[in-house]
Formats: C-alpha cells, sequence, structure tokens
C-alpha cells in the first residue's frame, strides 16, 4: 500500500542566481503574457496592420504556425498590448481586442466567445456612457428634472466622464426612465434592430441586467425570457450573429472606438466540421469581412496544413485574409534568445554578472535542448524547466549537455 504525501514545495534557486523556476510549468500561456520572446519581425508586421487599421481601414492577417509553436501567445500578447494602449484611449480613436478561444461551429459560437471575453462589465459600462452622453445633449437642449444638485456640476461631471451618470441615479438624482427615453430614442438612429436598443439598455437594470447580457453575447434564452427584455429575435443564425455584431460595434463606434480586433485563436478546428458547415462558417466570416471596410482587424491563428487547404479550396474567404505570417520553429540563434529572456526575468538583484547570461545552461546545452526539441517552442521550455528543477534538486552546478539527454531520454 502506497502513501500520497503533499508536501508545499519551495525550492531555492538562488544557486543560478533565479528567484524561481522561470519556465512555465503547464506549458500553456498567461492570459497576459508580459513578453514575447524573439518575434520582433512578426509583432513588427502585425503592428503595421493595426495601426493602419487604427487610421481607418481594415486588414485581416493569418499566423500560421504548427503545435506548440506560440500562436496563442501572441495572439495573447497581441490582444494585452491593444487593450492596454487604446482601450481607454482618452485621445479619441479607442480600439479593443477580443480573444475568441476558438471559432466554434458557427459565426454565433464565434460571436458569442467574443462577447463573453470583452464581459459584461464592459458593455455595462459602455450603456452608462452612453446614457451619460445622451444626458448632456439632453441638458444642452431643454430642462431635466434633477434633485438636490446643481445643472451646471452634473453638466461639468458628465463632460469629465460620461459614465458618471450611474451614480447620479443610484443617489436618485436623475431619474432613468427620463433619459432611456432618449437613449432609445437615439440608439435607433444609428442601429438596425429594435431588439438591440431594448437588450443594450437593460444592462443597467439590476432586475434585468444578467438576461440582458446573456441576450446580448448570443446566448439562447427561452420565449417568456426574451418577452421580459422586450426583444423578440433569438440568436439563433450565423445571420442573427452578424447583425447583432454590426449593431453593437455601431454603439461602440458612437463611443469612440474605432477598430475592433477580432483573436481567432485555433482556426483549424474548423477542419472537424462538415463540408456544408464549414462552408456556411467561412461564408459568414467572409460576410464580416464584408460588412466591415473600415474598423476592424481579424487576426487568426491556423496550422498550416488546414490553412492550406482553406487557400486551395475556400478561395473566397482565404483572399480576403491580407497577410499570411509564418511563425517559424526555433533555430540555433532564436532558442539562445528565447531562454535567456526567460531566464532574465526572474534573475536576482545583485548578479549582474549572471544578467543577459544562460547560465546556468551550457552552450551544448542549448544545442541539445534545439535538437530533442527539434525546434518547438513548448517542448524547449518545458525540458528547460525539468532541467533546472532536476539542477537545483541534484546540486548540479550548471545544466550541461548531458543532464539534458539523460532528461529527454527519461521523458521519451
Ligand atoms: N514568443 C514567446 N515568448 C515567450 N514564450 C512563448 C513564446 N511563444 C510561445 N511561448 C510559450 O510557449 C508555450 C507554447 O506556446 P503556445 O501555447 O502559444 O503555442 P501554440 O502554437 O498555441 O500551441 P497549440 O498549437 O498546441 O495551441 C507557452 O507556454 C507559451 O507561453
Ligand atoms: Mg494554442
Amino acid at each position: 500500500m502506497g502513501d500520497l504525501i503533499l508536501v508545499k514545495k519551495e525550492r531555492n534557486y538562488e544557486r543560478y542566481a533565479l528567484k524561481r523556476n522561470p519556465f512555465p510549468y503547464a506549458g500553456i500561456p498567461e492570459e497576459n503574457p508580459v513578453f514575447c520572446a524573439d518575434r520582433e519581425r512578426e509583432l513588427e508586421n502585425v503592428g503595421d496592420i493595426i495601426s493602419l487599421c487604427l487610421s481607418g481601414h481594415s486588414m485581416h492577417v493569418v499566423l500560421v504556425g504548427g503545435y506548440g509553436n506560440g500562436k496563442t501567445h501572441l495572439l495573447r500578447f497581441i490582444k494585452s498590448q491593444v487593450n492596454s494602449q487604446f482601450k481607454d484611449s482618452v485621445t479619441g480613436g479607442k480600439a479593443i481586442a477580443g480573444y475568441v478561444i476558438s471559432p466554434g461551429r458557427t459565426l454565433i459560437d464565434t460571436y458569442r466567445t467574443f462577447m463573453q471575453d470583452l464581459g459584461r462589465d464592459f458593455f455595462v459600462k459602455l450603456c452608462w456612457e452612453f446614457l451619460g452622453r445622451v444626458t448632456l445633449s439632453i441638458l444642452k437642449k431643454s430642462a431635466l428634472e434633477v434633485k438636490g444638485i446643481k445643472l451646471d456640476e452634473l453638466k461639468k461631471d458628465l463632460t469629465d466622464s460620461p459614465g458618471q451618470i450611474s451614480s447620479y441615479v443610484e443617489d436618485g438624482k436623475v431619474l432613468l426612465p427620463e433619459i432611456l427615453k432618449a437613449a432609445r430614442y437615439e440608439l435607433l438612429r444609428f442601429t438596425k434592430s429594435v431588439d438591440i436598443v431594448n437588450g443594450f439598455v437593460q444592462l443597467v437594470y439590476d432586475d434585468t441586467a444578467l438576461l440582458a447580457w446573456k441576450w446580448l453575447s448570443g446566448e439562447q434564452l427561452l420565449y417568456e425570457q426574451r418577452r421580459n427584455l422586450g426583444v423578440v429575435s433569438p440568436v439563433s443564425t450565423d445571420e442573427n450573429a452578424l447583425n447583432m455584431f454590426q449593431d453593437v460595434y455601431s454603439i461602440m463606434k458612437e463611443l469612440g472606438y474605432g477598430l475592433i480586433c477580432l483573436l481567432i485563436d485555433e482556426f483549424e478546428a474548423i477542419e472537424v466540421l462538415q463540408h456544408q458547415q464549414k462552408q456556411r462558417f467561412l461564408n459568414s466570416m467572409r460576410h464580416l469581412i464584408d460588412l466591415n471596410p473600415s474598423g476592424l482587424c481579424l487576426v487568426i491563428s491556423c496550422t498550416p496544413e488546414v490553412w492550406k487547404n482553406v487557400v486551395m479550396e475556400y478561395h473566397a474567404f482565404s483572399e480576403r485574409i491580407f497577410k499570411e505570417i509564418i511563425l517559424r520553429p526555433l533555430s540555433q540563434d532564436t532558442v539562445r534568445r528565447l531562454i535567456k529572456e526567460y531566464l532574465a526575468r526572474s534573475r536576482t538583484k545583485g548578479k549582474a554578472e549572471k544578467n543577459g547570461s544562460s547560465h546556468p545552461f551550457t552552450g551544448d546545452a542549448i544545442d541539445e535542448i534545439l535538437k530533442v526539441s527539434g525546434g518547438n517552442i513548448r517542448r524547449a521550455l518545458a525540458l528547460c524547466n525539468t532541467a533546472i528543477d532536476y539542477g537545483v534538486k541534484n546540486e548540479s552546478k550548471q545544466i550541461s549537455s548531458q543532464i539534458i539527454k539523460q532528461l529527454y531520454e527519461s521523458i521519451m
């Protein structure tokens, strides 16, 4: 009979001038990666495309790479960069990026995952911001009934930040029904569906917010639930989802968003769809592209084999993808830089001589890592992770090619 002995392990990496094991344990990227080693050229290409989109164009790009070669990492890095630089930009030109983990089976799935990635809080905030702007325009044109506040003070606050209307409403100083009426009227000016107008404004009512969010983000609701929201159509076809996307984007545009980056990972998943389903899905994607000649940047990631098929069989879609960026496997030069970059981020202070070096890995060990990993980033990082823990446990002075060979053989 064996025992499962569980001990919280605190290893000391000081021997290698490291605060921790720098390499990922699980081989999956973080939600918001803070760095992207050795992808300068790829990032420059993507950066050029997104910059052009920011100035009013639409362009689309595919990142082509084998399994474990950094597609998800790059997409997540792009998302966090776009959102940190442009989501709350105050100098106009706001942009937002949403990450879709997999395209799913229909455009409804893609739409739902995109909306859920942006999140309910984002849209509730957007709704309050819209209501704040509407309140301001009412104040400019006519009187608005307010309690216990000076109109000038309200005007100033809303000019600084329209979203502040939420606290005025919560304190009972401004009455919601009065602004909602004007907001509905205003929304109808640039959206196509009354459903969207009804669903969107319900986001600010505590009683209906959750249901409204479910509908807006593409979840299926029962007829009675939709009736409570004042919404007629279910989100049951790609066409519905497409129309909702367009209307949601129109609202965002009205609030200053000039660009949506739609980042779709694992595009190769479409390969499991039946021929007709695949055709329908790619047609819907094509419509999405055609309906947005400006302000949309689609970045998809796909394995080389599936992308080759898409290019051969679905011209109408693939020809709309402006650029292919190939994520090459690691080379002798890039594996060194990747390892050094990871190590540098976990170095202990006061070990200047180790900074920028690949210690504890010897040059031969890095060559061996490249050889046995076949240049695959995930495999290379996994080996580095195991090697560091092995070295610490066995008090190895450095990590040699012998250790890498031995570890690789024991894993295989
Ligand atoms: N440029 C990079 N800089 C730092 N770490 C990276 C980089 N590219 C990939 N990684 C890391 O390598 C591992 C594998 O990368 P990732 O999961 O992005 O590959 P993938 O191509 O999406 O794989 P799969 O095809 O299996 O989904 C992750 O731990 C990720 O954080
Ligand atoms: Mg991936």
